[in-house]
């Protein structure tokens, strides 16, 4: 069937691979619509989502994030290297941050630019995990999520429908999801299959910003 190879290497000590690109840190463009965001450095270690840039999504997500939360608990659920869960922090001072993301490296990015730009004494969650699975039923205020729509080379959004129904099970009644995605995924169905509901907050040509609130 010719459908796998096993290949043997020995290395080269004359080769000199280089120094080690990893982790790779660039500056938030100065227009990031986010209060305490523009010029700050953001660290994003090896495979993490976007490294090298701001996603334009999650600035769209960034420009139409929710406000006055007080001590509201909030997760960054996919967190990436955490620069959502990160305009929350710097903007509201009284929220409790968790971090979660399938990706080790992911959450440490989130975690040491956390640790950079918010101090070492605020009190946030950083977690490895599948969804919110770490976390307890009805534990959590406001789940914010920029969902994954590929999957090896496939649109899909069946992660998203998982990520959906676990925030929903983590979220109190009344409690919030906000998401992000492109207008063409339909998100606001699913969502109201999900929770009864889906409120539009934002729209520009290629993105959507929904939200939809646990009622029981
Ligand atoms: C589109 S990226 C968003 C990253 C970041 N929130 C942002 O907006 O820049 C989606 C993130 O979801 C994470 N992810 C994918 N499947 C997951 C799962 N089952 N549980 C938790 N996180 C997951 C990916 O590792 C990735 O960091």
């Amino acid at each position: 069937m010719k459908k796998a190879r096993l290949i043997h290497t020995t290395p080269d000590p004359a080769l000199k691979p280089g120094p080690n690109p990893w982790p790779h840190t660039y500056e938030l463009p100065a227009d990031t619509p986010a209060p305490g965001l523009p010029g700050l450095p953001v660290t994003n270690h090896a495979g993490v989502f976007c490294a090298d840039r701001l996603d334009i999504g999650t600035r769209f997500f960034l420009a139409n994030l929710p406000g006055g939360l007080g001590s509201a608990r909030v997760a960054d659920l996919g967190c990436g290297n955490g620069v959502v869960g990160l305009a929350i922090a710097l903007h509201e001072p009284d929220a409790e941050l968790v971090f979660t993301d399938e990706s080790y490296q992911a959450v440490a990015s989130a975690q040491e630019n956390f640790r950079t730009h918010v101090g070492t004494d605020r009190k946030a969650k950083f977690l490895v995990g599948d969804g919110l699975t770490a976390l307890a039923p009805g534990s959590v205020d406001l789940v914010l999520n920029n969902p994954p729509f590929h999957s090896h080379q496939a649109t899909t959004d069946r992660t998203a429908r998982r990520m959906f129904t676990d925030a929903r099970r983590a979220l109190r009644t009344g409690g919030e999801l906000w998401v992000i995605g492109n207008r063409h995924l339909g998100y606001h169905v699913t969502l109201r299959r999900i929770f009864g509901n889906s409120e539009l907050v934002a729209s520009d040509r290629k993105f959507v910003v929904l939200r939809a609130v646990r009622q029981d």
